[in-house]
């Protein structure tokens, strides 16, 4: 009997891989503890005639490493987001690409919030001046922070994700709520009384922070370079736990070193694990590494559903997930 054969880019946490396995498929887990360059997964695909790939975000998956993979039936892309993978290519060959909404998506939601609020409360400032032993009492001059009930929140990118960072906007922070998609929301507007601007740079002229949720496409790379963050209002707040690429990185570091931008608050960044110049030397951002969507029961989710898209598409099914075919 056929036995189908599924590439793991790299060990997942959950038990998507155990699913994988109990449906019968041979499993190959990459066995470095760190992602593939492109020429060790061009090279691990070729070693066997591979039905399936489950691939990360830190995986390019274009034309080369398609070529080297032509049995590939589906790329089951464990995360949120798919810009690391070529879809025209993958639509050129007939193969599923997937990704994994939901439990991840969630997360990345609350996360955006804290990195709001670290910023706003001074969190991380504040935290590190105790650590230092500078706190020699309570005193009314020191780490004002911004009230947040009452200001302007700016949203771009109004999909799931972005419709959740509003809503909490709204309703847990009695924020007004203005937003810019390319499609207009309805219910955010119905629902939380937000208010759509027709472009992007309203936004930024009008709102105290800006929170980004666009996914990375060819137009959306540096969406925010050194004009729009010039638009933005003098001291307001930048928030982006999208993907790097969306934001000039070296025109923000230079934003906030003049105080054009009062704080940034960032899970990615444009060059990952590389930073801009200066950016970790700042006093006024807060920085996570790429954590938006990590909590044990996202990460899990995630695994189930790479492994049920997976499970779909080798039974000759559409994945539930499927952003490609
Ligand atoms: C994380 O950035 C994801 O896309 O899941």
């Amino acid at each position: 009997m056929y036995r189908e054969r599924v590439f793991v880019t790299r060990k997942i946490p959950g038990n998507g891989l155990a699913m994988l396995r109990e449906a019968g498929f041979e499993v190959d887990v990459s066995s470095k503890d760190r992602p593939l360059s492109k020429q060790e997964l061009i090279k691990a695909l070729r070693k066997k005639p591979y039905d399936a790939v489950l691939s990360l975000l830190t995986d390019q998956i274009d034309a080369e490493v398609f070529d080297a993979a032509p049995t590939v039936k589906i790329v089951a892309n464990y995360a949120i987001g798919f810009n690391n993978i070529d879809l025209a290519e993958a639509k050129r060959r007939g193969v599923f690409v997937t990704n994994t909404p939901g439990g991840g998506a969630d997360r990345v939601t609350e996360h955006t919030w804290g990195l709001i609020l670290a910023l706003t409360c001074r969190i991380v400032e504040g935290d590190n001046f105790v650590r230092r032993g500078k706190y020699k009492g309570w005193d009314p001059m020191i780490f004002h922070g911004i009230k947040l009930a009452g200001k302007t929140f700016g949203i771009i990118g109004t999909g799931r994700i972005g419709a959740d960072v509003a809503r909490r906007a709204a309703r847990g922070f009695e924020m007004k709520v203005i937003y810019y998609d390319i499609v207009r929301n309805d219910a955010l507007e119905k629902d939380f009384g937000a208010a759509f601007k027709r472009t992007a740079e309203e936004v930024l002229r009008e709102a105290d922070i800006v929170s980004i949720h666009v996914p990375l496409t060819k137009e959306t790379t540096h969406l925010l370079g050194s004009e729009r963050l010039a638009m933005m209002k003098r001291g307001a707040f930048l928030v982006n736990t999208s993907r790097g690429k969306v934001i000039d990185e070296a025109a923000l570091v230079e934003a906030l070193r003049t105080g054009k931008i009062a704080g940034a608050g960032l899970d990615v960044f444009e060059k990952e694990p590389k930073f801009a110049k200066g950016l970790t030397k700042l006093p006024n951002v807060v920085l996570t590494p790429h954590i938006a969507s990590a909590t044990k029961e996202a990460r899990f989710d995630m695994a189930r559903m790479a492994a049920e898209n997976i499970i779909a598409a080798l039974a000759g099914k559409t994945p539930p997930n499927a952003v490609q075919i």
